[in-house]
């Protein structure tokens, strides 16, 4: 049998693939997260689209007393972040679709506000009316003070940025077909395994219903700007970006 573990661990792999700095990038967001909550008991973190919290639990590893909030709409992840983090009271899961106007009200997430939200290789999946709206609701869901963390590939676009537009490309590439020539899971394999996983069928027929055609739509293109801006109207005070490499950019809001 695979072990939500297992699968865990092939997942980071696999995302690994497809984001070659991305360890760097969770550390740098939980180096910040820490500064921010320095001053409080026991923190409250929000993985937003967090899969099964794969950063969420890697920045509460530097926070000793902090609870987790793990957010997400896909069944079978959230099935393994039920798995993983069963012993784990300080960790929730909790199963939201950021489409849903009301996803701010679930009762988990309206409990009590958070010191921070961090998310990683999802947000650029949402419409851009519904980045804006989710940002939006952040406004009102982060403290005074708190902050907001999104990693995330935000491309160059291929006509006004033709040159990085394409060294990213090339960039992609190589780290993927070294990856995948050392045995590491593809995407498509890695949902393979983790719908072969019997205590996963009923998360797996789920997750095909839910999801439906829009599984394979490509995501919308929204730059940076759109990310800083929206933040900005969402009352954000500090806005822009901690760090990037290429079109890899972890950007903040300190509300
Ligand atoms: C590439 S995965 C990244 C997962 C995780 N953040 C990580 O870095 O390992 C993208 C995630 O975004 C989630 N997602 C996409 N659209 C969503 C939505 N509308 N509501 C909630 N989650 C969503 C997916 O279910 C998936 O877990």
């Amino acid at each position: 049998m695979t072990t939500p573990q297992e699968l865990a661990q092939r997942w980071d792999a696999q995302q690994t693939a497809y984001v070659r700095h991305r360890a760097e990038r969770f550390a740098t967001i939980a180096r910040v997260v820490a500064r921010i909550c320095a001053d409080t008991a026991s923190p409250r973190v929000l993985d937003l689209a967090g899969g099964f919290g794969s950063l969420g639990l890697a920045v509460i590893e530097q926070l000793p007393q902090a609870r987790l909030v793990i957010a997400d709409k896909d069944p079978v992840l959230l099935a393994i972040g039920n798995d993983l983090t069963r012993d784990r009271p300080e960790v929730e899961v909790v199963d939201v679709d950021l489409d849903d106007p009301d996803w701010h009200q679930h009762p988990v997430i309206a409990a009590e506000p958070f010191d921070a939200v961090v998310s990683s290789t999802a947000l650029h999946w949402l419409q851009p009316e519904i980045l804006t709206a989710v940002y939006w609701r952040l406004g009102e869901l982060v403290r005074p003070g708190g902050i907001v963390l999104n990693g995330d590939n935000l491309a160059y676009d291929e006509h006004s940025e033709p040159t990085l537009h394409r060294i990213t490309a090339e960039d992609d590439q190589a780290v993927q077909q070294a990856a995948f020539e050392a045995g590491t899971d593809t995407w498509d394999d890695w949902w393979k395994a983790a719908e072969s996983v019997p205590e996963y069928a009923d998360a797996a027929e789920l997750r095909g219903r839910r999801w439906g055609a829009s599984l394979h739509t490509p995501p919308p293109k929204v730059t940076l700007g759109f990310h800083q801006e929206a933040l900005r109207s969402a009352g954000f005070r500090e806005v822009g970006t901690v760090w990037r490499h290429l079109d890899d950019h972890v950007v903040y809001a300190v509300r």
